[in-house]
């Protein structure tokens, strides 16, 4: 079968709520296999299980037959270490937001993967930049022909939470990103059913938006400017938003909130990326928001 993409098995780094619906979205929407990788045992375990359920709603709403859950859940296997990702076509970081994490996953990948894979990062404010410089083997000049090609095969596609529901993905051009890998990455994401909404989005629109209006609310709370509940009952029935600014930090990782603002704020010194104090000390206290219980809520 020909595909738009070429992406006859995609690889998975990261089985969080993030790699997680990614690899929901390809086997099921894009009809791709999947090998998910992560160092974290439990994590996928947990990963598969959250597929196995949403799989189980959409047969029991009615979206797809018993069978498709069935071949979509078949299209899906775990691969013990990175080097089981050696033969995929492209694979998709979904690791944590951190810059060395990254360089040290993509250097990796440039060892290990096929020279022709696509390699694409679902970061969300990280400069794709320098994520491409570091798939550049080591030896090799970034301006020769290799250089050049190992590095233009890095792309960003940062996909948005819970990923089988959002439309968007963001695709994040690097500097050395070639025209080839950025239309293989579109087609791709159309295929995982993310519509016309990807088409043309600059780079981390999205979190250039949204951190500072997070990050206001959180100061509004500390300085008790209003309640948690005032701001997050202002914002949905004020503005019909599905989820008031503290619950969609909580609902992001209110450690990933605050790696993104630092991110944001060391790229550009503008003041408005700058991280709140309370947010800075929620996370001291490992107070991450959802995904371990404890945020601007309690959860069980
Ligand atoms: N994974 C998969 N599906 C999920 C889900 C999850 N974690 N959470 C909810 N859903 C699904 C539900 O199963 C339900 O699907 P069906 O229609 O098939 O039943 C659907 O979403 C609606 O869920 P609910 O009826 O339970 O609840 P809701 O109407 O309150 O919607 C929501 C939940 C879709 C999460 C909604 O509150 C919402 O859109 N919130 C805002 C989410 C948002 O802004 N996301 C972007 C965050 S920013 C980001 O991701 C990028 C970044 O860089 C930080």
């Amino acid at each position: 079968m020909s595909l738009p993409h070429g992406i006859r098995t995609l690889g998975v780094l990261g089985a969080g709520q993030m790699g997680l619906g990614i690899a929901f979205v390809s086997a099921l929407r894009a009809n791709v296999p999947v090998l998910l990788h992560d160092r974290s045992a439990e994590q996928v375990t947990k990963g598969l299980a959250l597929m196995d359920k949403l799989l189980a709603k959409d047969v029991a709403k009615g979206r797809i037959t018993a069978d498709a859950a069935k071949d979509a859940r078949a299209r899906v296997s775990v691969v013990d270490a990175l080097e089981g990702l050696r033969d995929v076509d492209m694979v998709v970081e979904a690791v944590s937001e951190s810059l060395p994490l990254k360089q040290s996953i993509f250097g990796s990948f440039a060892a290990t993967l096929r020279p022709d894979a696509i390699l694409a990062s679902n970061t969300s404010s990280i400069s794709i930049t320098k994520i491409a410089a570091a798939a550049v083997p080591a030896g090799v000049s970034p301006a020769s022909a290799q250089g050049k090609q190992s590095a233009g095969r890095v792309v960003g596609l940062h996909f948005f939470n819970p990923v089988p529901v959002m439309k968007l993905v963001e695709l994040i051009s690097a500097l050395q990103t070639t025209p080839e890998t950025l239309d293989r990455a579109r087609a791709f994401a159309t295929a995982c059913g993310k519509g016309d909404d990807l088409e043309g989005r600059p780079g981390f629109v999205s979190n250039a938006l949204l951190m500072p209006f997070i990050n206001e609310a959180i100061m509004c709370l500390e300085k008790g400017t209003a309640t948690r509940d005032d701001i997050d009952t202002t914002l949905k029935l004020g503005m019909n938003h599905p989820m008031g600014p503290l619950q969609l930090a909580d609902f992001i990782g209110l450690d990933t909130c605050l790696a993104i603002q630092q991110t944001l704020y060391e790229g550009t010194r503008d003041s408005k990326y700058r991280p709140s104090v309370l947010l800075e000390r929620m996370v001291d206290a490992q107070w991450y928001g959802r995904k371990n219980g404890k945020g601007f809520y309690e959860y069980s």
